[in-house]
């Protein structure tokens, strides 16, 4: 399938970016798409104009366009589960009728909208107390996509915060239930249980120790609880009554539904209104997704960037560079969207993937992690794709100067990364440093910057909930062409049973009411160690 590509690319091997530039007066325009005030650069690519045609005609080739319709209308493409993917119809704020097995999920959609609109008005405004009184504090129990989308918008659009601290727990370590609760008044807190399924033991156990911190000061707990699930018999067997359990159905995929009722605490954070600016944003995406021409359209561009760098040059994976330090947790949630959607190994067909699905992808708010990790990426053995992100304009009029030297290095970087540093001119620098003879060109190799290095850069004017909504669902698209390129189910994640299993199976021989018997040689050894060592 990208065989093409890889002679392309064979040919290409010798050519530098920088050159790329100077043969090309336009290259920057050339190679960029812009979308409603955003643009995405991708001119600091090896890509030319023959391997853009080449990607195109791969889009082209395994039908993106016509799957891509397939989801909006709402066919079951999420093949393994038999279930429609439809996490665009929670924000068709704007559109018509979406059919699913015929039937309009529309007004659904719509009411439980409204339903959590109204709700999140009232946590807001004190209409909604606790027993102490109006609600001080939100604690949103979650895991996976029920927790990374909340946490990560929800710190990404602080300055729009006028509800309730929200705060957010994941992890089945007591230490993160402990250190969030420390602290909060039971009296005055609202706990979202959020679990698409309500089994998830990390969330479950969680729920279970919240209830009983709020049993020790609260006389109904259950009275300052709300659930989001899908599983409505098992949020009423946990003991929340079905006029707080906000549903979604399951043709909404956990790490995309961020923008139905697992958005709760964040439209408790920032309220109704704003989360609508933020449901519109990600709207104007799959407009913008459904009906610009392939080679113009952002989310499609930036797939076919990706396929080219993981799939044709062969770079094992992708940093994701946000110069925005409420971005922090973007990294992370985009872990799970790409990673749980693309990291497969067979073809919806059940037969074995030849070579590379999605690649590992990480990072770090910039600049922090260029004091950490860019070493590597400057001169490290291994190519790694950046993708930079960045607003020209912060939230903090009265620091423009920080802004200005935060969007001076996310800049610097991809041209550093491109542009490198040559013997000639490390030889220069060295010289200049006094250094001469054997030990000049000993020092001056340690200098020498390869460059030469691809990255593309996302600028846009302002992190507000319209463009945070865009950007997520940019992402969301990407990773869908992505996947209908490579011909794999982005939408299911089995590989994530087996681990479940297999923890459910050692708990009890942890605790030392099953033996181990079973079990491989280093297993036993650590959880005789482990239990050596439990109080
Ligand atoms: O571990 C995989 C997973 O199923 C994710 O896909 C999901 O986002 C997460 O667990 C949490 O699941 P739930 O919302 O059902 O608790």
């Amino acid at each position: 399938m990208f065989e093409k590509l890889k002679s392309i690319a064979a040919d290409l091997a010798g050519r530098d970016i920088v050159d790329l530039f100077a043969q090309d007066a336009t290259r920057a325009e050339k190679f960029s798409v812009g979308f409603d005030d955003m643009v995405l650069d991708y001119a600091k690519t090896r890509i030319t104009a023959d391997v853009r045609t080449a990607l195109l005609d791969l889009a082209q080739s395994c039908d993106v366009a016509a799957k891509r319709d397939a989801m909006f209308a709402g066919q079951a493409i999420n093949e393994t589960e038999d279930r429609a993917v439809l996490h665009t119809a929670l924000r068709n704020l704007d559109g018509g009728p979406v059919l699913v097995e015929g039937q309009d999920v529309m007004p659904d959609v719509l009411h439980t909208l409204a339903w959590l609109e109204s709700f999140a008005e009232d946590v807001r405004s004190g209409r909604f107390k606790g027993q102490g009184g109006a609600i001080t504090d939100v604690v949103n129990i979650g895991i996976g996509g029920s927790h990374l989308g909340p946490e990560m918008a929800c710190l990404g659009l602080r300055p729009y915060h006028d509800g309730p601290r929200c705060h957010f727990v994941s992890n089945v370590d007591g230490a993160d239930i402990t250190d969030t609760l420390a602290g909060l008044d039971p009296t005055t807190t609202l706990v979202v249980v959020a679990s698409k399924t309500f089994t998830t033991i990390e969330t479950m156990t969680n729920a279970e120790t919240a209830r009983a911190w709020m049993a020790g000061e609260v006389s109904d707990p259950a009275a300052q609880f709300v659930a989001v699930s899908t599983a409505q018999d098992k949020t009423a067997q946990f003991g929340i009554p079905p006029e707080r359990v906000f549903g979604f159905a399951d043709w909404v995929g956990g790490r995309y539904s961020i923008w139905g009722p697992i958005g709760l605490p964040l439209m408790i954070a920032i309220g109704a209104d704003q989360f609508r600016v933020f449901l519109a944003g990600a709207e104007a995406m799959d407009t913008h997704f459904q009906h610009t021409p392939l080679d113009r359209n952002m989310p499609v561009m930036l797939a076919l960037v990706g396929l080219w760098h993981h799939q044709v040059c062969g770079y094992p994976t992708r940093a994701v560079l946000p110069y925005d330090q409420r971005l922090a947790r973007l990294p992370a949630y985009l872990q799970q969207l790409e990673m749980e959607s693309n990291g497969k190994r067979v073809t919806m067909g059940g037969t074995a993937l030849h070579g590379a699905t999605g690649p590992i992808v990480w990072g770090e708010p910039g600049t922090n992690g260029q004091h950490a990790f860019y070493q590597l990426i400057h001169q490290g053995s291994q190519i790694v794709p950046c993708e930079f992100m960045v607003a020209a304009k912060g939230h903090e009029p009265h620091l423009a100067h920080h802004h200005r030297l935060l969007v001076a290095n996310c800049l610097a970087q991809s041209e550093a990364l491109m542009r490198g540093r040559s013997m000639d001119e490390a030889l220069a620098l060295m010289r200049k440093a006094g250094f001469e003879g054997d030990e000049l060109h000993r020092q001056a190799a340690h200098r020498v910057f390869p460059g030469n290095r691809p990255s593309t850069t996302l600028i846009y004017d302002h992190l507000s909930p319209r463009r945070l909504g865009q950007i997520i669902a940019l992402y969301e698209h990407r990773v869908f062409v992505e996947g209908a390129i490579l011909g794999i189910n982005s939408f299911d994640q089995w590989g994530v049973e087996l681990g479940k299993v297999l923890a459910t199976e050692l708990e009890p021989i942890l605790s030392g009411d099953a033996d181990g018997a079973g079990k491989d040689g280093s297993t036993r050894a650590l959880v005789a160690y482990a239990r050596q060592h439990f109080d």
